[in-house]
């Protein structure tokens, strides 16, 4: 395909730790999953980037596995994306060395989640940790992406791959786009927890969160538990936030009949929460459980996830091979023909 006929460039990364939840899935892995055919997909495991964070590499290939397994049961297709292993493609190395000298000290200290994670983590402020939105120019660039389908805790970072692009096509050339965040489709999806406070989260409460992994009787058991009270006394009340979060949940898993009978019940004061719980249980099952079923199946195929992979690692190079190729030219790092 010539170079002005090209899908736009899309490039997106999942950290390998913990397992996907819910919010992952309504928040990232169904617009991955609905830009694969309009969109030049590149979809990339961070496994450097868990680095920074996670230095015991134990579990890192079995974590690796897992989150493969559960992005293709979702709904991605690696024949028609690209889905690779950071650590596979070694160039992202070297861009991210160039970006390294590019980046200011004193942006690199004010970033929020440096901040926040050298305040977890005291006696581990590596230097990965503090050049990670670095890293995560790089990761971008090397396919020369517009579009990076990521929440809002995302925002700052492409605002500093942002930067980072201006200062390199300004010093050296016009290579990179300056990439953008990007949301598939109309509203942005919150997936409350089940607790009333904040997001699921894949580290934070977790008896809140609903994992594509867990069993049924663990999601019945988990929305059972969700808070509740005695329902209105006043119709057309306002719902406080534990409540609101249980229609939010059933508006995303639930057929429309359904939840506007709650809603009519709650408007009627005549709503049982303990019947609502039950069907939003039963739903959530029926939503879960063919995506956890689909992971094991794959997760159990050592030679279809090694295959992925490296069909994906060919194909990430490929676009990584043709960019630096293009970097070195421009910065007259290319000392005879052929680098
Ligand atoms: N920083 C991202 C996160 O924490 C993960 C990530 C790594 C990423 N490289 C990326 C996201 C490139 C978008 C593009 O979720």
């Amino acid at each position: 395909m010539s170079e002005n006929l090209r899908r736009p460039i899309v490039m997106s990364g999942i950290r390998p730790t913990g397992f996907l939840h819910l919010g992952n899935y309504f928040g990232a892995m169904k617009n991955y999953v609905a830009m694969q055919d309009e969109y030049e997909c590149y979809f990339m495991v961070a496994d450097w980037h868990s680095l920074t964070t996670h230095p015991d590499t134990k579990a890192l290939k079995e974590n690796v596995r897992t989150v493969l397994a559960e992005n293709i049961a979702c709904g991605l297709d690696p024949r028609r994306v690209t889905l690779y292993c950071q650590s596979h493609v070694h160039e992202t190395a070297e861009l991210y060395l160039y970006l390294n000298m590019l980046a200011y000290m004193g942006e690199l200290e004010k970033t929020t989640t440096f901040k926040d994670k050298a305040r977890l983590q005291p006696d581990n402020v590596n230097a990965g940790l503090l050049t990670y939105p670095v890293l995560q120019t790089a990761d971008i660039i090397l396919h020369r992406a517009q579009f990076v389908p990521v929440g809002k805790d995302q925002e700052q970072h492409l605002e500093m791959a942002r930067n980072f692009v201006k200062r390199f096509n300004h010093r050296y050339g016009e290579v990179f786009p300056e990439p953008v965040a990007f949301n598939f489709g109309t509203e942005l999806v919150k997936v409350p927890s089940l607790d009333g406070s904040g997001k699921m989260s894949k580290t934070e409460n977790q008896n809140a969160t609903l994992y594509l992994r867990d069993s049924d009787e663990v999601i019945r058991k988990k929305i059972m538990k969700a808070k509740t009270d005695q329902g209105p006394s006043i119709p057309h009340s306002e719902k406080p936030d534990y409540i609101e979060n249980i229609f939010g949940l059933m508006k995303l898993v639930s057929k429309p009949d359904v939840l506007e009978y709650y809603e009519t019940a709650y408007n009627v004061c005549t709503i049982r929460y303990g019947d609502m719980k039950k069907q939003l249980a039963e739903d959530m099952v029926t939503f879960i459980a063919p995506i956890r079923e689909k992971a094991k199946e794959i997760h159990a195929n050592p030679n279809y996830l090694e295959k992925v992979m490296k069909e994906g690692a060919e194909k990430a190079s490929t676009s990584a091979r043709q960019t630096m190729k293009l970097v070195r030219a421009v910065m007259g790092l290319n000392y005879f023909e052929g680098t």
